[in-house]
């Protein structure tokens, strides 16, 4: 099957799992840093082995130095010692789901080009997409044995 046609994870069988992610973003959003946008981003990410890592947003007075809630998730899932993913929580404090920024989808891409990602709002609503769906044609590790 084609990447692009892997079904989402069943949505009964996950909704445990999805709900206790969808605390965990809600929480690490709660611990956003952002006295400049005051756009609080929260981001839980599974590992496969089903630890599940935290982020939030660190903005910075030198404004490019920021860093956003994926990517501080990832760096600290990968400190942790996982390297593998299934999915990605977000949340945010928007009325509609985000999803991940550009520079999130190419660092996450490198770890979990098939992963789950899933963004609330604080309301409730909830959107879904795969990794595949949100980064086509993505320079990967693979890209750079054209040299
Ligand atoms: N931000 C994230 O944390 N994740 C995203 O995917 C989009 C944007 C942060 C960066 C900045 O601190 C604030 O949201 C406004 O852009």
């Amino acid at each position: 099957m084609a990447a692009a046609e892997r079904p989402l994870p069943d949505p009964s069988g996950d909704e445990r799992t999805i709900t206790i992610l969808r605390e965990r973003a809600l929480a690490a959003m709660e611990r956003a840093y952002a006295p400049y946008s005051q756009f609080r981003v929260g981001a839980a990410l599974l590992s496969t082995d089903g630890m599940i890592t935290e982020g939030c947003n660190v903005e910075n007075a030198s404004y490019p130095v920021g860093i956003c809630a994926e990517r501080g998730a990832v760096s600290a899932a990968v400190a942790r010692g996982s390297r593998t993913f299934e999915a990605l929580v977000i949340a945010t404090e928007a009325q509609e789901p985000t999803p991940p920024c550009g520079m999130c989808r190419q660092m996450l891409e490198e770890f979990a080009p098939h992963l789950h990602v899933i963004s609330v709002t604080r309301e409730g609503r909830m959107a879904r997409w795969t990794l595949d769906d949100l980064l086509p044609k993505a320079f990967t590790p693979h890209s750079l044995d054209r040299r």
